[in-house]
Order: C-alpha cells, then sequence, then structure tokens
C-alpha cells in the first residue's frame, strides 16, 4: 500500500496545467464509440477511471487506437510544447535537469486516443465489463448498454459495488430495459438487456449529471423524445458534446434547474474534439495557493464551464483574488486560464443550488475551511455519503485528526477554522479526492502528514504526486514563474 508524506510548503509561485477533464473523457469517448466515423480525440486524462472506458468500449467491439505520444520540440509557440517519446538524458547537468523540471510542468497533457465509431451497433462483450472505481462509467455505460439487444454485465470494484444503482435502474426500466441488480440493495453488479426503448418523461429525485447522462445516452435510441428533469443545475457536458456531435437537443430552465429533451433515432456525427484541464484537479493547487499569503498560481488550459466552476466563486467569497479568463469555446466547452493570488482566507457558507456546482470540490473546500478563519458550514451534500467512500465521515474524521474542530451534520459539516493544522498521520479510504485534499492539509501543518493508501490517487490524477514534490522543493524543481500579463504588455 503507498503512502504519501507531506510537509509545510513554502508559498506558490507558479504556471501550471493540469491533465484532462475527467468527465469530458469519459463522454468523448463513449460518444465517439456511437458516432458514424472515426474520431480523434485529443487531451485525453490517462487515468485509470477513463483507461476503464476505453477498455470498456473496446470490450463492445470498438476499435479504440492510443497512438505514440510524440516527441519533445520547442517551437516558439507561446510555450507549446509537444510530449517526449523517450526520456530526456540530461547527462550530468543539473541546470538542464532542474530548468526542464520547471517547463515540463506547465505543458499539456497530450494524450491522443483515436476512436472508430460504429453508429451506435455493439457488439456482445464476452466478459463482464469491469468499471473499477469509476461511478461514472457504469451509470453512463448503463444508459448505452440498455440501447442494446444483448445482455450486458457491469461489475466494479469494492466502493462502486456499495454506491446506489437503483438512480439509473428506474429511469431505464421505464424506458423499457431489463435490469437486474444482483444485490438486493440496488448495487452493481448490473446485468443489463436493452434494445428499442420508449421514450420517457423523467423528473430526477436526485440532481445528478451521471443519472441524466444515463438517460440522454438511450434516449438516443428511443422512439420518440425523452425529457429529463434535474431538480437543480448538474454538469453539462454531455449536452454540450452531443451537439457538438450534431445530435439535436432542448435545454430549458424549470425552476432551479433545467429540462433536457432529445428525439430518438439520431447517430452522432463523428467529431474530433479536445478536452481541456480538469477544473476538479486544478482545484487543490488552487487552494493551496488561495490559504497562503502572496502565493500566486496560473492555471493554464483549464475547462471553464460555469457548471463546474463554483469553486471559483467560493474561493472568491473566502477572500483569494481570482482571475478567470475564458480564451476559447470553439468545440462548445469553454477553456481558458485561471490565476489565484493568496490571502488570509475567512470561513463561507456553501449550500443549495451551489453543491452540484462543487460537488467533487467539497473536500478540498473543506480543507479551505480549515484553513480559513471563522466557521464553514456545508449543507445540501448528503450525497457526499455516496460518493467514492463517505466523504462527510471521511473529512470530519481526518480533520479532526490534524486537530481542526468539526461538526458533522446528516447532510454537511460545521468546521472552525483559523487554528494550525497539526501533522498527522490520515488514511484515504481509497477515494481519491480524500487523498488529495489532506496532501494539500499536509502543505500546512505544522509535522508531518502521511496519506495512507494513496494508490486510489491514480483514478483521477496520475501526475498529482510529481506536481506536488514540485510544490514541496521549488528549489530543487523550479517552477515557472507566472508572467503576469499586464506586467508583459507594459514591456512590449
Ligand atoms: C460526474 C458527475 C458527478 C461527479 C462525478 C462525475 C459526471 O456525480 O460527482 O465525479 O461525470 O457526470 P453525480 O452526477 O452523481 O453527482
Amino acid at each position: 500500500m503507498s503512502e504519501l508524506l507531506v510537509f509545510r510548503a513554502p508559498r506558490i509561485e507558479a504556471e501550471i496545467r493540469v491533465p484532462g477533464d475527467k468527465s469530458m473523457s469519459h463522454r468523448a469517448v463513449l460518444l465517439s464509440a456511437i458516432s458514424n466515423g472515426t474520431c480523434v480525440i485529443r487531451g485525453f486524462l490517462p487515468s485509470e477511471d477513463c483507461q476503464r472506458t476505453v477498455n470498456a468500449m473496446r470490450e463492445f467491439g470498438i476499435a479504440i487506437d492510443q497512438p505514440e505520444e510524440t516527441t519533445l520540440v520547442v517551437h516558439g509557440q507561446r510555450g507549446s510544447l509537444h510530449p517526449p517519446k523517450h526520456p530526456i538524458d540530461c547527462g550530468n547537468s543539473g541546470t538542464l535537469m532542474r530548468l526542464l523540471s520547471g517547463l515540463a510542468a506547465t505543458q499539456p497533457f497530450e494524450t491522443k486516443l483515436v476512436v472508430h465509431g460504429q453508429r451506435g451497433s455493439l457488439h456482445p462483450p464476452k466478459h463482464p465489463i469491469d468499471c473499477g472505481n469509476s461511478g461514472t462509467l457504469m451509470r453512463l455505460l448503463s444508459g448505452l448498454a440498455a440501447t442494446q439487444p444483448f445482455e450486458t454485465k457491469l461489475i466494479g470494484d469494492a466502493s462502486l459495488s456499495s454506491r446506489p444503482m437503483r438512480r439509473v435502474i428506474e429511469p431505464l426500466s421505464l424506458m423499457g430495459a431489463t435490469i437486474r441488480a444482483t444485490e438486493p440493495k440496488g448495487t452493481a453488479p448490473l446485468v443489463i438487456r436493452g434494445g428499442q426503448l420508449r421514450p420517457i418523461q423523467y423528473e430526477m429525485p436526485v440532481a445528478s449529471a451521471q443519472v441524466k447522462s444515463a438517460i440522454l445516452f438511450a434516449s438516443l435510441k428511443a422512439s420518440g423524445k425523452t425529457v429529463v428533469v434535474e431538480p437543480f443545475a448538474t454538469r453539462d457536458h454531455t449536452e454540450r458534446m452531443m451537439s457538438y456531435f450534431l445530435v439535436r437537443s432542448q435545454r430549458q430552465k424549470v425552476g432551479q434547474g433545467f429540462a433536457i429533451s432529445l428525439y430518438g433515432g439520431q447517430i452522432p456525427e463523428s467529431r474530433d474534439f479536445a478536452v481541456p484541464g480538469d477544473i476538479s484537479s486544478a482545484a487543490f493547487w488552487l487552494v493551496a495557493a488561495a490559504a497562503q499569503e502572496d502565493s500566486n498560481l496560473l492555471v493554464r488550459d483549464v475547462g471553464l464551464n460555469q457548471t463546474r466552476t463554483g469553486i471559483l466563486s467560493v474561493l472568491l467569497r473566502m477572500g483569494a483574488k481570482v482571475r478567470e479568463v475564458i480564451e476559447d469555446c470553439d468545440q462548445v466547452e469553454p477553456r481558458g486560464e485561471v490565476q489565484i493570488q493568496g490571502g488570509r482566507l475567512r470561513g463561507t457558507t456553501i449550500g443549495g443550488d451551489e453543491v452540484p456546482n462543487v460537488i467533487d470540490e467539497i473536500p478540498i473546500l473543506a480543507v479551505a475551511g480549515a484553513l480559513a478563519q471563522g466557521k464553514t458550514v456545508i449543507r445540501d451534500a448528503k450525497e457526499l455519503r455516496v460518493k467514492e467512500t463517505d466523504r462527510l465521515a471521511a473529512i470530519s474524521t481526518n480533520l479532526t485528526a490534524m486537530g481542526v474542530e468539526v461538526m458533522e451534520l446528516e447532510d454537511g459539516l460545521e468546521i472552525y477554522g483559523g487554528s494550525p493544522l497539526l501533522g498527522a498521520r490520515v488514511k484515504s479510504y481509497g477515494d481519491h479526492r480524500i487523498a488529495m485534499a489532506f496532501a494539500i492539509a499536509g502543505m500546512f501543518a505544522d509535522k508531518e502528514t502521511v496519506i495512507e493508501d494513496t494508490e486510489c490517487i491514480a483514478t483521477s490524477y496520475p501526475a498529482f504526486e510529481e506536481q506536488l514534490q514540485r510544490f514541496l522543493t521549488p528549489d530543487e524543481n523550479p517552477p515557472t514563474p507566472v508572467i503576469n500579463p499586464a506586467e508583459a504588455l507594459e514591456k512590449n
């Protein structure tokens, strides 16, 4: 079992990139696979969860090539380099190695996939499909499997096998698919047999982008108009990406959420897609910079879809200086840069319709709350109890171990921040976001912090530890300094 050792970090002054967005990487593979031709996906997140999606579609008979990465070439294009094919031999040059380390940290994560779409007709898989730890994959794939006239069995690891699946079983069964949860509690393994589906009008009892997406994938093969209504707005990557693949749908505001309607019988048109950096991965570094006076962090080329950027509003409310610039919206997903300047944070309240927008950032925002002066209250976040682990319990136990006063509520947390954090030995509970959030807490603690069982980090951010080491030891790994755009303009 691997552990992560973290100690107090110096202030951050750096420019970085983060790997591709996990939600978009899953969706790009699934949509390409059912499209009418070949699609190239750039910036795909090469993490365990997303690799499971590639393997799953291969099980369904879809050809997916993962060509070799290309060569590292400096071409004077505002600092964009190509990924290296071989290790870079720095000979005995310490300077080259140190400078290149800083430079490498700013480069995009160029993982390219070529998916050969089969117009939605998949082959019966020979084996059960292992979704590993990925709730997104299991739920989205349920929607896709529901469109196929054969049996598909979906399995997952112990964590995934304890997560609620009735939320997808119910709407997909209403559409006419036969789904058997082999466990009485309605959890995985799931056995799905689908085919011709009927359209439904469905109001989701929970605000879940995964459930919404499962229904939208299934509705592509329904004989009419399906309408899915979400109680609060959730991430809209499926709708955006479907529209980019020329699938027509409508999105209408209803109460605090949206109603999405889609006519069945549409085949996505093959398109190439570039995945921006994942704001949920950037979130860890954004908080690390926000909570430290005089830190200055620039994250380049990150997804800035407004159903995902709630963390920026929260950090702004807490007193950080935040600059967000959307640079490109070509492929329907806004992307750009975020700059954070740290300061003394103050507590805040997070709840209501803001929760789906920060659903994956609550562990790291709880750490921000512990570092802020005063009380931070998180409410309406019961869904956190059914994520990769019970995140409310995990956050509360770990913050308490680090000397923070916390009260665990049924649907949230009250955190009394501002006292010094104590280094401690804490568990990840097999949950990548708990592991990473507490690595950041360790950067502010008086003594060493050990996070146990950190293999799970690879499900979403395999390069996390490498980036962490750069921040912990900037003398050995000199960062790329932030070039303040205003100053750069003055100099020119
Ligand atoms: C995701 C949706 C969210 C989020 C998960 C990824 C997605 O889950 O927590 O990490 O890609 O659709 P819910 O939709 O179940 O809240």
